[in-house]
């Protein structure tokens, strides 16, 4: 007999604390097999809002960003919205001291609408269209991260005097990442190839052109990354192209972005990044190479995304059916799309109610007419699994809902702030009006 079964009153007083890996760190279990996060029941928040849903810890996001800011105090952390981007979540980030990494016009319009000055926005993406340019340039005080000799073409037509820029780089650093997220190595499409001395003609054209500033350069060697030395490696090669910089030009660059990537656990048995040791060894290189080039040392910018996000983020669907071992869930690739896309894993656990059935491996597939639309394999739940169920799946904070489409015309869910058991919806679930908005006829 447990203790809660003894003493049933004391059973709310006894909520078991969750191994902090993957789960909001507010996050607990009570009695009833619920999940309180920020203060409230997962399944209050399903009855309140609908299925799918997906809950967002304020407390966790914001905690998050002061771990980087302690780590690193002197780096500007300029938060990667691609990871997830909404008002509410800016304001946060924004009052936690965050500047911002948009990709888009469209990124810019929404970080600038939230309040934030154009001074802490950083303009990125691979593939910048004339009109990005334009909100970029319109945008007093945004840097421009340029990634090709067109952009920089476009660019040099529409800058007025003074436009700050930075120039990625791909250092050729191999993160050991899945292929679609490793950015850092040659070939890929980001930045301008060092070997090929496209590197070195961008830094010279940008430091000819009389609109253009040249503050420094940038790289991001990809995403999901663990090992903290291969940012330690980008260190070290981008000190070395700055000082091979100020050799062939006579100029010291001020800054040096080196993106973002930090590994988040979607599961215990993913390894935890190491953020101490990240910042030891990434500030002990940085002045290392910079004495040995006689460099001053430039002000670093890191881009985390996914890290200060992910593990914020709880999904919540309701099961419709089980046929054998497989679960089929109220939503799926459409508000999910990366087990999909990379093969993403997920802890997923039973809400709402406790189950003595044993634990089985099952599929938890989704909803649309794709037999890829399976959000897990040899998921670990109770065998006794049904429809009506809910289902918690941990650390869906990150490139969630901007990977969000309406396949099977079905309104993306909403996005729910919680914070000391209140809750406030930050994007609300998509209507039938919404889905036929765009359709003309
Ligand atoms: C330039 C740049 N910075 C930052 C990030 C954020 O990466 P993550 O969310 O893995 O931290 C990305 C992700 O693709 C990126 O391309």
């Amino acid at each position: 007999m447990t203790i809660t079964e003894i003493l049933p009153s004391l059973g709310h007083l006894l909520h078991e604390r969750f191994d902090g890996a993957c789960w909001p760190s507010t996050a607990s279990a009570d009695e009833h097999g619920d999940l309180i996060v920020g203060g409230l029941g997962l399944t209050g928040l399903a009855a309140r809002y609908g299925t799918p849903c997906l809950v967002l810890d304020e407390a966790q996001v914001r905690a998050r960003v002061r771990e980087f800011r302690a780590a690193l105090p002197d780096a500007e952390l300029a938060y990667a919205g691609k990871a997830l981007l909404c008002k509410g979540l800016v304001r946060w980030l924004a009052e936690e001291g965050a500047s911002f990494d948009v990709c888009s016009a469209g990124e810019l319009h929404l970080v600038r609408a939230a309040g934030v000055d154009g001074s802490r926005i950083l303009v990125h993406d691979n593939g910048k269209t004339k009109e990005d340019l334009k909100a970029a340039v319109h945008c007093p005080g945004a840097r421009i991260v340029l990634d090709s000799f067109e952009e920089l073409d476009t660019l040099e037509g529409i800058a007025g005097p003074g436009q700050q820029v930075l120039v990625r780089v791909t250092p050729d650093v191999d993160a050991h990442t899945h292929r679609s997220i490793a950015t850092g190595v040659r070939g890929a499409k980001f930045g301008f190839d060092l070997r090929a001395g496209e590197a070195a003609e961008a830094v010279d054209r940008v430091l000819r052109s009389p609109n253009l500033e040249l503050l420094g350069l940038h790289c991001h060697i990809g995403s999901q990354v663990s090992g903290v030395d291969s940012y330690e490696a980008a260190v070290r090669f981008m000190v070395g192209l700055l000082a091979d910089i100020r050799e062939r030009f006579g100029v010291c660059l001020p800054v040096l972005d080196i993106g973002g990537g930090f590994r988040v656990r979607y599961t215990e048995e993913e390894p935890e990044f190491d953020l101490t040791g990240f910042a030891d060894r990434v500030r002990i290189a940085l002045h290392y190479e910079c004495d040995r080039f006689q460099l001053p040392a430039p002000r670093l910018i890191l881009e985390p995304g996914r890290s200060i996000v992910a593990r914020a983020g709880v999904t919540v669907y309701r099961v419709l059916a089980v046929k054998g071992s497989t679960v089929i869930v109220d939503g799926g690739m459409s508000d999910n799309p990366r087990p999909a896309l990379y093969g993403a894993r997920y802890r997923m656990r039973l809400l709402g109610r406790r189950s003595s059935a044993a634990t089985v491996p099952l599929t938890v597939a989704g909803r649309h007419c794709e037999s890829g639309d399976v959000l897990g394999e040899a998921v670990p739940l109770p065998a006794d699994t049904r429809a009506g169920d809910l289902l918690a799946v941990a650390c869906t904070g990150a490139y969630h809902v901007p990977l969000q489409s309406n396949y099977n015309l079905i309104g993306r869910p909403p996005l729910l702030a919680v914070r000391d058991g209140a809750a406030r919806v930050l994007l609300r679930r998509e209507g039938e009006r919404d889905l036929m908005a765009r359709d003309l006829g």
